[in-house]
């Protein structure tokens, strides 16, 4: 099987479905609203991986295997804050499957069904349309959505556990009890957040009026290029750091996701 040849029709994928969550990840952000988005992580699986799961799950090593059989191969996980942001993203999902961007072809609700492990997410499973070779290709990706909370302990549980079922009995109690401690504690949150969100709807008139004093009449303006240019040149340093194939000696990334932000214009007033 030439993997390679079939590598560049997911990355055409990867890269397009990329650019629409790094676009409503930015709207979010721009609206200078809370971002229900806490971070995304993209990935795509390496060619080694893709023949060994084939070879693990018993079916032929070829192309149509893959297009068949493996839905993963570029993945998307979104990481919300709270249990409410989870709804908002997929009503963002659904919207774009109304506008033709995707097609929604499986949902796996991991969250009111947990795993064994207690692993948590909500998966959906998106045919996203790909110009390849002069005709449109459809390639199959995995959009997970959680909750920061379940995406510690599943984190740390896939580094530690999964696939690795013969971990000392002991770790993987102690992660499957912050999994549920981790479950708790976004019930909680949610019972918080949803009532903050109620009270501001009643009150949204008086919420839109508060203004700061120090900010009346503030026009102030950051040049954002500048700090922009910055940013990039310190992220660029740490993408280069965490593609590196053998980052560590034992291979293993260090580095589980970078995050990087620019300040708002009235965050910077209000300092
Ligand atoms: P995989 O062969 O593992 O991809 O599973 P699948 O094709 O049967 O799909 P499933 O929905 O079970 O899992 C998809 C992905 O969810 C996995 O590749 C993992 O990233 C994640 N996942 C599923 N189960 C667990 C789990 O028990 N623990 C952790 N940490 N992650 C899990
Ligand atoms: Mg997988």
């Amino acid at each position: 099987m030439n993997i390679d040849k079939i590598m560049y029709k997911y990355e055409l994928a990867y890269k397009k479905i990329k650019s629409i969550f790094d676009f409503i990840y930015n709207e979010y952000s721009e609206k200078n609203d809370v971002n229900p988005i806490e971070h995304i992580k993209y990935r795509i699986k390496k060619s080694s991986s893709i023949e060994e799961k084939l070879i693990r799950r018993g079916y032929p090593v070829t192309e149509e295997s893959v297009d068949k059989y493996l839905s993963d191969i570029v993945g998307v996980r979104v990481v919300c804050s709270f249990l409410s942001d989870l709804e908002v993203i997929k009503n963002v999902i659904r919207e774009l499957e109304e506008k033709n961007v995707f097609k929604i072809i499986k949902e796996k609700d991991y969250i009111s069904n947990p795993k064994e492990s207690g692993y948590s997410s909500y998966h959906m499973i998106v045919s996203v349309p790909i110009n390849y070779n002069n005709e449109i290709s459809y390639v199959n990706v995995e959009i997970q959505i959680r909750t920061i909370a379940m995406d510690m302990s599943a984190s740390l549980e896939h580094k530690v556990c999964y696939k690795k079922q013969d971990y000392s009995k002991m770790l993987q109690k102690m992660i499957k009890d912050a999994t549920e401690f981790c479950g708790m504690l976004d019930k909680n949150l949610d019972n918080i957040v949803s009532l903050e969100k109620n009270s501001e709807i009643n009150n949204r008139d008086n919420a839109l009026k508060v203004v700061y004093p120090f900010m009346q009449g503030s026009e102030f303006r950051l040049n954002r290029l500048k700090y922009e240019s910055g940013l990039k040149f310190v992220r660029d340093e740490f993408l280069e750091l965490y593609n590196r194939k053998y980052i560590s000696e034992d291979g293993v990334n260090p580095i589980e996701h970078i995050k990087s932000r620019i300040k708002h214009d009235d965050e910077i007033v209000r300092k």
